[in-house]
C-alpha cells in the first residue's frame, strides 16, 4: 500500500488539535474525505487538505478508503466502527471505545472478523517507560498480582463543566468541544467515561487482568455527570483493586496517573506524576526505570502514527487493541451500575 486512504469522523477540538495535524503531515496518508456537523467543516476540509467534506457519516464510510479514524461524542463510537468494521476498514475508534460492554464485545467480534486493524488512542500506553514497565510484567518480575490500585486526576474541573479554556490552551486549540460531548449523561459524559478509561486501559493493557465484579460509588458534586469516581474490584484471577478518579486537579497542574501492583514476588509502581517506575522485589532486587523529564505528561503522538504503522506493516505492536478497550469499557459500565444500585457488588462479565 503506497499511502493509506484516510477518512474522519467527527471533527472537532480533539480530532482538529491532535489527529488532523500529525495525519495531515505524513507521506504515507492521503485524507480522502472529513465528516462532522455544523458550518465549520468546509473550513477544516480546506485547512488539512482533506479531499471532500460531508455531514454524512455512510457516504464518508462509502468512499474508496483503507481507514477511518472516529472522533465523535462517545454515543456514536459503537455504531460508526461497526460500520466501519463491516465494510473491511481499519479503524482509529476514540476514547472510550463504546459506553456498554455488550457494544465493546460486539466491536471486539467484528474486528476479529474483518481482521483489520483497530486501535484506541490511549496515549500513556505507549510510553517508553510504561512499555518498559510492561515488559517486567510479562517476565513475571512481580510473579502473580494480588492487589492493583489504579488512580487517576485531571485537570478537568472545566471540562466537565461548562468551561473548556483550559483544555483549549493545554492543546493549542482554537475548536471548542461541543458542552454536550463531555457533560451530558445522553452522550455518556463524566469523568468515568472521558478520564478513568485511559487509567484502566492502561492497567489491563499492562497487567492483562480482567475485572470480575466492582462495587463503585461515584459522586457528582453539582455537576450533571460524575466528577469522582471509586470502586473495589475483584478480577478473574482472584486478584483485589482499588480505583479512584477525580475530575478536579487545578488547571495547569499534571495528571496523576499512579498504578500500584502487588505481586507474589515483588511490587511494581508507576507514576506519571513524579514520572516514576519502580520495581521492588522481596529477593532485594530493585530496579529503576530512568524516564526523560517531562515524558510523564499526557500527550497522543505516537497512537495516531502507530495506527498507520500497523496498517503499512511498519509496526506490529498494538498497545491498546479492542481487547483492551472492551475490557476498559465493561469495567466503567459496571461500576457506574454498580453506583445508580447504591454501591451493590457488581458483574462484570457473564
Ligand atoms: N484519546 C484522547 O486522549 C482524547 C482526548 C480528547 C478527546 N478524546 C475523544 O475524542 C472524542 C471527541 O471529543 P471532542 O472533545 O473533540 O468533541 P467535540 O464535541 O469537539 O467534537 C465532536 C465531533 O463529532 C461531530 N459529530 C457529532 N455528531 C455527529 C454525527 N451524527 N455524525 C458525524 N459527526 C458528528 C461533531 O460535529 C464534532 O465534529 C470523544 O470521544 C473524546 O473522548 C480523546
Amino acid at each position: 500500500m503506497s499511502r493509506v486512504r484516510l477518512g474522519a469522523i467527527g471533527a472537532g477540538w480533539w480530532a482538529t488539535s491532535n489527529h488532523f495535524p500529525l495525519f495531515a503531515a505524513r507521506d504515507d496518508v492521503e485524507l480522502v474525505g472529513v465528516c462532522g456537523l455544523g458550518p465549520g467543516l468546509e473550513g477544516i476540509r480546506e485547512r488539512f487538505g482533506f479531499g471532500f467534506a460531508t455531514e454524512s457519516a455512510e457516504a464518508l464510510l462509502d468512499a474508496d478508503l483503507d481507514a477511518v479514524v472516529i472522533s465523535t461524542p462517545h454515543d456514536l463510537h459503537h455504531p460508526l466502527a461497526a460500520m466501519a468494521l463491516d465494510r473491511g476498514l481499519h479503524v482509529l475508534c476514540e476514547k472510550p471505545m463504546t459506553l456498554r460492554a455488550d457494544d465493546a464485545w460486539d466491536l471486539a467480534a467484528r474486528a476479529e472478523r474483518a481482521g483489520t486493524v483497530f486501535l484506541v488512542p490511549y496515549g500513556w500506553n505507549y510510553k517508553a517507560f510504561t512499555v518498559a514497565a510492561k515488559r517486567m510484567l510479562a517476565a513475571g518480575r512481580i510473579g502473580e498480582i494480588q492487589y492493583a490500585l489504579c488512580h487517576m486526576a485531571s485537570p478537568t474541573r472545566g471540562l466537565f463543566g461548562s468551561d473548556p479554556t483550559h483544555m483549549l490552551e493545554r492543546w493549542n486549540s482554537d475548536t471548542a468541544p461541543d458542552p454536550s460531548t463531555w457533560s451530558s449523561p445522553e452522550h455518556g459524559g463524566g469523568y468515568a467515561h472521558g478520564q478513568v478509561t485511559h487509567s484502566s486501559a492502561l492497567l489491563f493493557w499492562l497487567t492483562d487482568l480482567r475485572a470480575a465484579t466492582v462495587a463503585g460509588r461515584v459522586l457528582n458534586a453539582g455537576a450533571p455527570v460524575d466528577l469522582f469516581d471509586a470502586g473495589v474490584i475483584r478480577f478473574d484471577n482472584g486478584a483485589l483493586g482499588s480505583l479512584s478518579g477525580a475530575a478536579t486537579l487545578a488547571d495547569g497542574d499534571k495528571y496523576q496517573v499512579d498504578i500500584r501492583l502487588f505481586g507474589t514476588e515483588g511490587v511494581l509502581m508507576i507514576d506519571v506524576e513524579r514520572e516514576r517506575v519502580t520495581l521492588s522485589r522481596y529477593d532485594g532486587e530493585r530496579e529503576e526505570v530512568a524516564i526523560t523529564p517531562g515524558d510523564g505528561e499526557y500527550e497522543c503522538l505516537v497512537p495516531p502514527a502507530r495506527f498507520i504503522e500497523l496498517i503499512t506493516g511498519a509496526s506490529t505492536e498494538n498497545n491498546s487493541d479492542v481487547t483492551v478497550a472492551a475490557r476498559s469499557v465493561e469495567l466503567i459500565e459496571a461500576l457506574l451500575r454498580s453506583a445508580a444500585a447504591d454501591g451493590a457488588e457488581t458483574r462484570v462479565h457473564a
